[in-house]
């Protein structure tokens, strides 16, 4: 008998579809494009000679405990580096208990799903937003609603009303998930105000923020603004950050930070998940950690990821119409764009894959749709010569639509 496989797979199950993004980003593996696509790291920004010495390390002191399973809530002396470097470097207030050890920060995310969401539920999150979280709140059965972004980082007025008009017809959001520095996709930064006031709001509806942190390290200039966390003296954030960006993501590690209630569903969560994280990546971090080679690394990533913006911004001001805007990041890995309304970025990808230049649309980042006149560029990845060559057929490619969808607008093709 053949089996009917879509009358077994669950309800969950069911809901996950291919993400047409990340078929599309298939395509930037053709020889010859250039990829602003993908949200990667730049392969000289993974330390591999320390790594090299870090493995070197755990052979001579001991091979077996990296080798065996490992505790869920993660390597004890991982978690003691950590949380030192968290009070130093973030102000967060944390000891070694405080912390969970997670197979990268898309973990730690899908955890909070799980323990949080249950069919019905409403959750909140800024719009654009992470690609990867959006997916992993859509498989629970929840309701979204989206809190546009402004250059504060979050509009906090629009979240008020929002939770007005909610808590109207009877719905209390469970959390917030927000990305406050560097955001992925927009580059955007919250500022230390709306940190607060965010802090507080959610402390009056009585919600939690899920404050998702992998590039907050990654500065070029200005100031760093403390994370939601450091303020926190209730237990209402849930802190992740990763290991991807400041070492490698092959590596597979991240962290989450929170009370004691919360982390402790966490690790029964994870345990029932995947038993434990990687125990050799995580003696790797710990030996990189311990060293003192992360600071040292970190600086040298920033200065290549400070150059590669640079180069993107100037070939952006030199090649891109002025009707095009773009935002400026501090840090972080993204730039996102905004083009004219007559330009929809998906019906523009085909065009732009047969120039053979690649990007993400806007549309991928809001969970309602929309926007189809934006789009989010990475500039980590590229080599320096290929971003500026990217960005020249990227505005070719705009500058041709802008031609054909003015001609549309102003002469309207007989029976269209
Ligand atoms: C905002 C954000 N959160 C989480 C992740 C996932 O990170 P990890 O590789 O640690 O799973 C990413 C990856 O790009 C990200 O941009």
């Amino acid at each position: 008998m053949v089996v009917n496989i879509d009358r077994l797979f669950s309800k969950r199950a069911t809901r996950l579809r291919a993400s047409e993004i990340r078929e599309l980003l298939k395509i930037t593996q053709i020889p010859g494009m250039i990829s602003f696509a993908g949200g990667l790291p730049n392969p000289l920004a993974f330390p591999v000679d320390i790594i090299n010495e870090c493995i070197e390390k755990i052979y001579q002191k001991d091979i077996n405990s990296p080798l065996q399973y490992g505790t869920t809530e993660g390597l004890t002396q991982l978690r003691g580096v950590l949380a030192e470097r968290m009070k130093k470097n973030n102000h967060i207030n944390c000891e070694l208990h405080d912390i969970l050890i997670t197979s990268g920060a898309q973990q730690a995310i899908s955890l909070v799903a799980l323990c949080f969401l249950d069919p019905g539920d409403t959750y909140l999150t800024t719009a654009p937003a992470y690609l990867g979280a959006i997916q992993a709140f859509h498989a629970f059965e929840a309701n979204c609603e989206t809190i546009p972004m402004n250059d504060e980082g979050i509009d906090t007025d629009s979240l008020r009303r929002n939770l007005k008009r909610l808590n109207r017809t009877g719905v209390n959001p469970k959390f917030i998930y927000t990305v406050p520095t560097f955001q992925n996709p927009s580059g955007e930064t919250m500022s230390l105000n709306h940190r607060k006031e965010l802090l507080e709001i959610a402390s009056e509806y009585d919600f939690l923020i899920i404050e998702d942190d992998p590039y907050s390290e990654l500065i070029f200039e200005g100031e760093h603004i403390p994370p939601i966390k450091s303020f926190d003296t209730k237990g209402r954030v849930i802190y992740i950050s990763t290991f991807s960006k400041i070492l490698a993501p092959g590596f597979r590690l991240g962290w989450a930070i929170a009370s004691k209630d919360i982390l402790d569903k966490l690790i029964l969560t994870k345990q029932a998940t995947d038993l434990c994280t990687n125990g050799f990546s995580q003696y790797i971090a710990y030996e990189y950690i311990n060293g003192g080679y992360l600071d040292k690394h970190v600086e040298k990533i920033k200065k290549l990821y400070k150059k590669k913006r640079d180069i993107m911004l100037k070939a952006l001001k030199e090649y891109l119409p002025s009707n095009v805007k773009w935002t400026v990041p501090k840090g972080g890995m993204f730039i996102w764009l905004t083009l004219p309304k007559s330009i929809d970025t998906r019906l523009m990808f085909q065009k732009s894959i047969i120039k053979k230049v690649a990007y993400v649309i806007g549309e991928a980042f809001y969970p309602e749709g929309g926007n189809y006149n934006s789009m989010r560029l990475n500039f980590s990845y590229s080599e320096d010569d290929q971003i500026r060559e990217g960005i020249k057929r990227l505005s070719e490619v705009i500058q041709e639509e802008l031609a054909t969808t003015y001609q549309q607008d102003t002469f309207p093709a007989e029976g269209v």
